[in-house]
């Protein structure tokens, strides 16, 4: 029997790495007749249908996806930076509106600048406001040709090989469509997606990602398209840029034509003319919400029809026509059953108030941080009072907690009446819960303020911290080691043998080695297994060599983050170069010290945390280690092939007068060009402008190169 007729539950693992196989060709051959030639051989329910055999088939047998699969449908190869797009009709945002007063003004501003009375004439569309990333999505001569993301509303990024990737877009449109089309709209990914993916990422012993939102962006924004293939991405169509014939009058009538080219569109968008009937859909999404597959944080208002919006225009950054009526952040009442202190991979002291379960706008809700010592009682990080004097937060209180999309909940205010007589003020503790050693609250050195934040001054002995470290250092923007989680850290951290034990990072990728020579072999112990310490071990080695920025990154170094990080890998170029220079540094003088501060988006307090990091002998033992085993890859510099300015270093002074300096210097970058704020002798050209001052001059007087704006432009090619 041909397994093409085989049930998938039914298939051997060899029948469905045949399947696969007979699958990929026959869709890529259907995709050829229909793309290429207009000549399909099969209906598109069939087509449908090979697509989902297909996609349950890599459901079941996740590890047969193949290189080629049809759910993958990349052409384009990764590139190495997004390319910037400039949209041909900027990307606006919307204003904001919270209350019903709010609403019923929109409405009536709407008719007074018409000059109008407002008498339900004019139609309003009303539709959920997705929490997603907007998107603009080009279509040539029915083409998918562009997918860029918002950027600043100007300009975007190219997203195009990864957009191509989800399924829900279509790559062509119907025949007969105008020759420039541009939908926009939301991307974003289902919430049972996003648990389902969690699931997956608990179960490899990964981290786990925080929300939809995120994950979507994530996902979007990954250089290697076949990343945001894996990951299940939607899209909702609700707005357009460039138009080359306008399909319809009215704002609904765009969206219907979407939907019949192919695009979903939100099915709770109605049309509707008076406040009332506006503030009731309003409510009644608001009801909806928590059963939704989706994350939404308001309801967007636009007048319905497209000769109106042209009149009412634009103020400077949103549509006078349109507004987002947002949801209130969701609140609840709970009681505080505990306060835990939590220690950070800096030593930092949260305290985490444990709280009776509550359901919170359909999250359960069973903690909430409670940031610090200050805010327990009632203050803010500038000093100043956010909760009333008696109100600090005790065992045994009832609270009101909030949650409001993205951020962790937050307790905002005790209910005195329910305070329990017993409730005794929280004593913040004045030592480590993990190690005993003393906590303290840092004082600024210039301001002599007081820290906010209670430390460990256990260091490297305090358990807590050293196995935060590791966790970062196996996290995903770091080295990524699959099969090594929270949990298995704190097992191998913990174990008291040595062939199985893991207290630093170098330790990770000796433990081969020390298991080869041991009796008590890893995939004996309860929840390995030959099969994951196989894995975990091919996981570990993979990593043997790394990108610079991540292994930067992986340190741990206070105040490196990743953006920081490939600053850093990009600045030095090698580990080496980069370990050197912050060793130079150590008297914070001197050239090395003045290029790591001349780096732009590196400020004195992230340049001082790099230069301590590498003064700590500990560090530069473990580090030693650490390069025994590994090795950081060059930094890749951005393909620039035949840039002028590729490699060089470069400062901007003086204003500009053709482009902005955020525009001046994104252009510079995407030439291979380092941009930085101050001059050194480093610095290889300074692009001064009028009122330029003591940047020209010291150029001038260190012989580095100068030029005009014009001269600038003539060198990179206009
Ligand atoms: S209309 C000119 N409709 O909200 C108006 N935006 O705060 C263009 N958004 O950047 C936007 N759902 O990312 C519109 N149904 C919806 C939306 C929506 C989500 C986002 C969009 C926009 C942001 C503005």
């Amino acid at each position: 029997m041909s397994t093409e007729s085989v049930a998938v539950e039914d298939l051997t693992l060899e029948d469905a790495a045949a399947e696969l196989e007979r699958l990929a060709k026959e869709i890529a051959r259907n995709d050829a007749l229909y793309h290429g030639k207009d000549q399909p051989e099969i209906s598109d329910a069939d087509y449908d249908a090979l697509k989902r055999r297909n996609d349950a088939i890599e459901a079941r047998f996740p590890e047969l996806i193949r290189e080629d699969s049809p759910s993958r449908r990349v052409g384009a190869q990764p590139s190495n930076t997004f390319a910037p797009v400039v949209h041909s009709r900027p990307m606006l945002s919307l204003d904001n509106t919270f209350s019903q007063e709010d609403v019923r003004d929109f409405v009536a501003s709407v008719y007074r600048f018409l000059g109008r009375l407002p008498d339900n004439s004019i139609a309003f569309t009303a539709e959920p406001k997705i929490d997603g990333l907007s998107m603009s999505i080009r279509y040539e001569n029915g083409k998918l040709v562009t997918g860029a993301t918002r950027g600043d509303g100007t300009t975007g990024e190219n997203v195009t090989a990864n957009i191509r990737t989800i399924n829900e877009i279509p790559n062509e449109l119907p025949r007969g469509v105008p020759s420039v089309v541009e939908v926009r709209g939301e991307v974003y990914m289902a919430k049972s997606d996003f648990m389902a993916l969690n699931a997956q990422m608990e179960a490899e012993g990964k981290q786990t990602y925080v929300n939809p939102r995120n994950t979507a962006a994530g996902s979007l924004r990954q250089l290697d398209a076949k990343v945001t293939a894996s990951r299940k991405l939607r899209f909702f169509a609700y707005a357009w840029g460039e138009m080359s014939e306008m399909p319809a009058d009215t704002q609904m009538g765009m969206v219907e034509t979407f939907k019949s080219w192919g695009f979903p569109v939100n099915p709770l968008m109605k049309r509707l003319s008076s406040v009332d009937d506006i503030l009731a859909h309003y409510a009644e999404i608001g009801l909806e919400r928590p059963d939704l597959d989706y994350d939404i944080d308001g309801v967007v208002y636009k007048v319905d029809s497209l000769e109106l919006q042209q009149r009412l225009g634009f103020r400077s950054r949103s549509p006078r026509w349109a507004t987002a009526h947002k949801f209130p952040a969701e609140q609840a009442f709970t009681i505080v059953e505990n306060i835990d202190i939590q220690v950070g991979r800096t030593g930092a002291l949260t305290p985490v108030a444990r709280l009776t379960p509550i359901t919170v706008g359909g999250v359960v809700v069973t903690n909430a941080t409670l940031h610090n010592e200050d805010y327990i009682r009632g203050i803010g990080n500038s000093g100043e009072r956010i909760r009333e004097e008696e109100h600090d937060i005790r065992i045994g209180d009832t609270v009101i907690v909030q949650r409001a999309g993205d951020v962790i909940p937050q307790v905002l205010d005790v209910v005195m009446e329910k305070r329990p007589a017993e409730a005794e003020p929280y004593q913040f503790p004045k030592v480590c819960p993990v190690c005993g050693s003393h906590a303290v609250r840092e004082r600024h050195e210039k301001t002599g303020k007081l820290d906010s934040v209670t430390r460990c001054t256990g260091g490297f002995i305090c358990r807590a911290q050293a196995t935060e470290e590791l966790k970062h250092f196996v996290s995903r923007n770091a080295f990524d080691i699959e099969g090594l989680g929270s949990k298995q850290i704190d097992f191998f951290f913990e174990n008291e043998d040595p062939a199985l034990q893991i207290r630093t990072a170098p330790d990770i990728f000796t433990l081969e080695k020390r298991q080869a020579s041991s009796l008590t072999k890893l995939e004996n112990i309860d929840g390995f297994g030959k099969v994951s310490v196989g894995k975990l071990y091919a996981a570990i080695n993979d990593r043997r060599s790394i990108a610079l920025h991540r292994f930067i990154y992986a340190l741990g170094i206070r105040h490196v983050g990743e953006t920081t990080a490939k600053l850093l890998a990009r600045s030095y170029g090698t580990y080496e170069a980069f370990a050197a220079a912050m060793k130079e540094a150590a008297t914070l003088s001197g050239d090395a010290w003045n290029d790591l501060n001349a780096i732009e988006g590196i400020g004195e307090v992230v340049a001082r945390a790099i230069v301590e990091f590498y003064k700590e002998p500990r560090n530069i033992e473990v580090i030693g280690r650490l390069l025994d085993e590994v090795r950081p890859q060059e930094a890749e510099q951005p393909v620039t092939a035949g840039s002028p300015v590729a490699g060089k270093t470069v400062v901007f002074t003086g204003s500009l007068e053709k482009f902005t300096r955020e525009e001046a210097k994104a252009r510079a970058e995407s030439l291979g060009a380092k941009v930085a704020g101050s001059v050194s002798k480093k610095t290889d050209i300074v692009v001064a402008g009028p009122g330029a001052g003591s940047k020209l001059d010291k150029a001038r007087e260190l012989g580095v190169q100068t030029m005009d704006e014009d001269e600038w432009l003539a060198l990179i090619g206009g």
